[in-house]
C-alpha cells in the first residue's frame, strides 16, 4: 500500500505540470535534455527517501555544488581564512555577474560564481587531480554513493565559458585567488560537472538538514557549525537574483542549477530535490520552484 506522503507528492506533481520556461541551451549536453525530463525525491533525516518520475536519471550538478564546496572549503580552512576571501552578503545580481564587493573587494557571496570559482580554489590538496578527488569524494559522502564526472559536460564547458574565465582572472587581478586563474577555474567546472540523480541531491540536502549527518550510512560529513552557515547563505543567495521571492514563497534554504535540478532543505526534517529542466528567467528550474511552492505551503515548510 502506497503512503499518505507517496499519495500527496503524486498527486501535486499531476497537478503542477506546466510547459513555461527554457531548456539551457549554451552547450549541447544540456541542450539535449528531454524538456519534459522529470523526478522529485523527499529524503527524512531518517533515511526514507519518497521518489516521483526518474529519480535515478543522471546530471550534472551545476551550481548545486556550490554550498557543498563552500562546506568543504570552510572545512579545509577555517571560517576566518574563508571570510577573508568571501563574503556573506546577497548580491541581487545574477549568478554570474562580473563583480566584487567595491567597499572589501571580495566576492559577494559563495554562491555567485565569483564566490564559488574563490571556494573552489580554497579547496585544500597538493595539486588539481588531488584537491578534485577530495571534491568527489566529498560530494559523494553527503550523497551516500561515490559520484564520478560526466566528461563530456566538462569539455564543453571548459571550452566555451568565457564569462567564468574573465571572472577567475579578475578575481587572480584583485588578488583573490592566489594560484593560476585557470587551475580554480578547471577545479569548479570539474565540479558543476558531477553526475548526480535526483534520489542523490534529496540526500544531499538531507545531510544538511540533519545537521552534517547523513541520514543512510549515519556518517558525519560536516560540523554543524558549518551546517548553520552553508543554510544561512543558501537562505539568502541561493537562488540568486530571485533569492527573496523564494525566502518569501518557500521559506527554506536552497541551491538550484542550470540542469535543471532545485535542492531546500528543512532542517531536523527532510531534504527535498526536484529535477525539471526548463528554466525560469533567473535560471531556476520553473517547474522546481512551482513545486516547492506548492508543497511549503501544503505541508507548512515555511521556516518563517
Ligand atoms: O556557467 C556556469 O557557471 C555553470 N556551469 C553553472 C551555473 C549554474 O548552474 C547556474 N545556476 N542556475
Amino acid at each position: 500500500m502506497r503512503s499518505p506522503v507517496q499519495e500527496y507528492l503524486e498527486s501535486i506533481v499531476e497537478q503542477c505540470g506546466g510547459t513555461d520556461g527554457e531548456v539551457a541551451s549554451y552547450i549541447p549536453e544540456l541542450a539535449d535534455a528531454d524538456p519534459d525530463g522529470f523526478a522529485l525525491a523527499l529524503a527524512t533525516i531518517d533515511g526514507h527517501v519518497y521518489t516521483v518520475g526518474d529519480a535515478d536519471l543522471r546530471y550534472s550538478i551545476q551550481s548545486i555544488s556550490k554550498p557543498f564546496t563552500y562546506a568543504l572549503a570552510l572545512a579545509d580552512q577555517g571560517f576566518e581564512a574563508v571570510d577573508a576571501k568571501i563574503d556573506v552578503e546577497p548580491s541581487g545580481d545574477a549568478f554570474n555577474e562580473i563583480s566584487l564587493a567595491s567597499d572589501s573587494g571580495r566576492p559577494r557571496n559563495p554562491m555567485i560564481n565569483a564566490g564559488a570559482i574563490t571556494a573552489a580554489s580554497l579547496v585544500a590538496g597538493d595539486d588539481g587531480q588531488h584537491r578534485f578527488q577530495r571534491v568527489l569524494e566529498w560530494y559523494g559522502a553527503f550523497a551516500g554513493r561515490e559520484l564520478d564526472v560526466d566528461d563530456a559536460i566538462y569539455d564543453s564547458e571548459i571550452t566555451t565559458t568565457h564569462r567564468n574565465r574573465a571572472i577567475a582572472h579578475m578575481l587572480r587581478e584583485f588578488e583573490v585567488l592566489q594560484g593560476h586563474p585557470e587551475d580554480a577555474l578547471a577545479q569548479y567546472v570539474r565540479q558543476c560537472a558531477i553526475s548526480v540523480d535526483t534520489r542523490d541531491l534529496a540526500l544531499m540536502a538531507a545531510t544538511l538538514a540533519n545537521g552534517g549527518v547523513q541520514p543512510v550510512t549515519g556518517a558525519r560529513v560536516l560540523e554543524t557549525t558549518s551546517v548553520e552557515r552553508v543554510l544561512s547563505v543558501m537562505a539568502t543567495c541561493g537562488m540568486y537574483d530571485s533569492a527573496g521571492d523564494w525566502i518569501s514563497a518557500v521559506g527554506m534554504p536552497a541551491k538550484s542549477g542550470v540542469s535543471g535540478g532545485i535542492i531546500a532543505v528543512l532542517p531536523g526534517q527532510v531534504g527535498l530535490a526536484v529535477y525539471s529542466p526548463r528554466l525560469d528567467k533567473h535560471g531556476n528550474s520553473a517547474r522546481g520552484v512551482q513545486l516547492c511552492e506548492r508543497m511549503s505551503r501544503d505541508m507548512e515548510m515555511h521556516l518563517m
